[in-house]
């Protein structure tokens, strides 16, 4: 992760939502809960039982200055862990850094030596938990990554030996070979060039290496994987899986407060068409969204439009994911001793849960939303971004609940536009009146059970009322039910001024297709 350094406002720009490589590899793991990974199209399942596997990460640092992973002065090691399996994360992405591996002063830290005698081992206790590890070489000198010149960008940079590098993945995959925790090992953010002969470390690995690769550029994205394929020189086959990193601190802030609704759908488009699609393309591959966060405290608005953004885009496709970060705090960041990290699930102190409406938002996107290889039958979830729930009836009140149970719905459409059926039954979702509560009826022809998506961002659902007159569903927090009312800021695009001053998302609803089965 990166943010917030003055000077880099270019490299920010650029690299809001740069792409990495990585490489990821998988060990032969013994009979465990996990087994080894591979990749099916653009999913990413079980070796043996062929079953999707679907990554819903949290990033947790251990390639800063101390090189250990953050917190451990803070809550003891087996709490964390914990404390991340409650949460609902199913694995962990542990940065680490290239000289903690190869370079002789830190091979024989003591606190290293200390942590192990003590039983202290991170990915044993998150083991424990049944979490996966991903190990993440994030850079190769141990500092916060990523600044424009920090020396650790790429192949041959001040720090960035590339014979060095293979060392310290040969070393780390060796280390971690047979170890069921860990299911991948990313090469490295942001890493370019295309040096297809310095992966002799494959070699170390022989078998069962997820190998993903795709873009050479730091700046882009992976759009010219449609020109050229990578050439691994081995057998990357059913092994490759893309990372792609997408955080707000680059846009605008005015764009997301003020034309919320356009820039998500545009911001949306750019990421499907820079990485996201490598999971269309003719041979797919699965994409790995291994950062992107906000600041929990909620100061930056912005921010929180960009999450629900974000949120409605990883249920839509559920792709597999990374939030930044755990770590309420760093043991020492960019020189300073106890440095906050706002993106924390934790607060400073470690102590508690920095916002527990987080969590809530994240909820549906922890689960499985899709099955590849389930014969239960397909059916919509109406999810609501803006507070992680889905739309559900109970005895015709439409309201929301928890995304874990979900309402059945169908969604069948014409060239007049598209009833929402309850499923099991001949109900609609009809309009009843402006400001009134949606309600399931038996009208299922009429106008006011004819739904339209009305906006850009494809999450505005309209149908008129008796007078002609177009309606929103929206989110009524007051009565906790599902209303109609007049549609926000519709034409909130850049070019359309006054910009909407209005906050779209409570209208915000996403059909998404899902066979949970439960
Ligand atoms: C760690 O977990 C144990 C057992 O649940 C609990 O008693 C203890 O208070 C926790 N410690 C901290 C610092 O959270
Ligand atoms: C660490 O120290 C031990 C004993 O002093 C030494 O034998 C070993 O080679 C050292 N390891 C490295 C990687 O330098
Ligand atoms: C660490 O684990 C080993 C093996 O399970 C055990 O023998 C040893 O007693 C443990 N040490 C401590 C300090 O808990
Ligand atoms: C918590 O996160 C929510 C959702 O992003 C945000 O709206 C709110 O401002 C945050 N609240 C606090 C107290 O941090
Ligand atoms: C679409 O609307 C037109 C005009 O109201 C109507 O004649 C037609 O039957 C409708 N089509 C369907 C499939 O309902
Ligand atoms: C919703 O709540 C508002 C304010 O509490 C109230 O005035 C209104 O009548 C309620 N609407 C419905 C449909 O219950
Ligand atoms: C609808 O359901 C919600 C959630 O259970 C509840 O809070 C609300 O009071 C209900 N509204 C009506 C009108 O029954």
């Amino acid at each position: 992760m990166k943010y917030f350094q003055n000077d880099l406002a270019i490299g920010l720009v650029a690299t809001a939502l740069a792409t990495s490589y990585i490489l990821i590899l998988t060990f032969l793991l013994s009979d465990t809960h996990i087994a080894f990974l591979s990749t099916n199209s653009r999913w990413i399942v079980n070796a043996n039982s062929g079953r999707r596997v679907k990554l819903a990460c949290i990033n947790w640092p251990g390639h800063m200055n101390p090189l250990v992973p953050e917190g451990l002065h803070k809550k003891p090691l087996r709490n964390i862990t914990k404390d991340i399996a409650t949460m609902g994360f199913n694995c962990v992405r542990l940065t680490w850094a290239t000289e903690m591996f190869t370079n002789k002063a830190y091979a024989n830290l003591t606190v290293a030596q200390s942590l192990e005698r003590w039983n202290l081992t991170v990915i044993d206790a998150l083991g424990h938990e049944n979490l996966m590890v991903i190990l993440d070489n994030h850079v190769s000198f141990p500092i916060w990554c990523c600044d424009w010149n920090d020396g650790n960008g790429f192949f041959k940079d001040l720090h960035f030996h590339p014979v060095e590098w293979v060392q310290g993945l040969s070393t780390v995959a060796k280390l971690y070979k047979g170890n069921p925790t860990v299911v991948a090992i990313s090469l490295r953010n942001e890493l370019r060039g295309p040096r297809q002969n310095e992966f002799d470390w494959y070699q170390f690995m022989e078998e069962d290496v997820l190998v993903i690769v795709s873009g050479l550029s730091f700046e882009t994205d992976l759009t010219f994987l449609r020109q050229r394929k990578l050439n691994f020189g081995v057998n990357v086959n059913n092994k490759l899986v893309y990372e792609a990193h997408w955080y707000a601190f680059a846009d605008p802030p005015e764009k997301w407060i003020f034309s919320t609704n356009e820039f998500c759908a545009e911001i949306t488009e750019w990421f499907m068409s820079q990485t996201g699609y490598v999971i269309y393309e003719r041979s797919p591959t699965p994409i790995f969204l291994s950062e992107f966060g906000k600041d929990q405290n909620g100061a930056s608005e912005a921010e929180n439009r960009y999450f629900i953004c974000v949120m409605a885009l990883l249920a839509d496709k559920d792709l597999e994911w990374a939030l930044w970060a755990m770590q309420g705090s760093y043991y020492l960041r960019e020189g300073q001793v106890e440095w906050e990290e706002p993106y924390g699930m934790y607060s400073f102190a470690w102590d508690k849960i920095r916002n527990s409406s987080i969590l809530q938002l994240m909820e549906l996107n922890q689960q499985m939303i899709q099955d590849p290889t389930s014969e239960y039958a397909s059916y919509y979830a109406m999810y609501h971004p803006q507070t992680g729930r889905c739309v559900s009836v109970n005895k015709n009140n439409v309201t929301t609940s928890s995304c874990h149970r979900l309402q059945r719905w169908g969604f069948e459409y014409d060239e007049n536009g598209s009833r929402i059926t309850l499923v099991g039954t001949s109900g609609c979702l009809t309009v009843v009146a402006d400001k009134a509560p949606v309600k399931v009826t038996g009208d299922c022809s009429s106008q006011k059970s004819t739904w339209k998506f009305v906006s850009k961002s494809k999450m505005h659902l309209a149908a008129r009322d008796e007078k002609g007159m177009d309606l929103c569903l929206e989110w009524d927090s007051l009565n906790s039910t599902i209303v109609t009312n007049k549609c926000l800021c519709l034409g909130d695009d850049l070019g359309d001024l006054p910009w909407c001053s209005q906050n779209p998302q409570t209208q915000w609803f996403k059909l998404i297709l899902t066979n949970k089965h439960y």
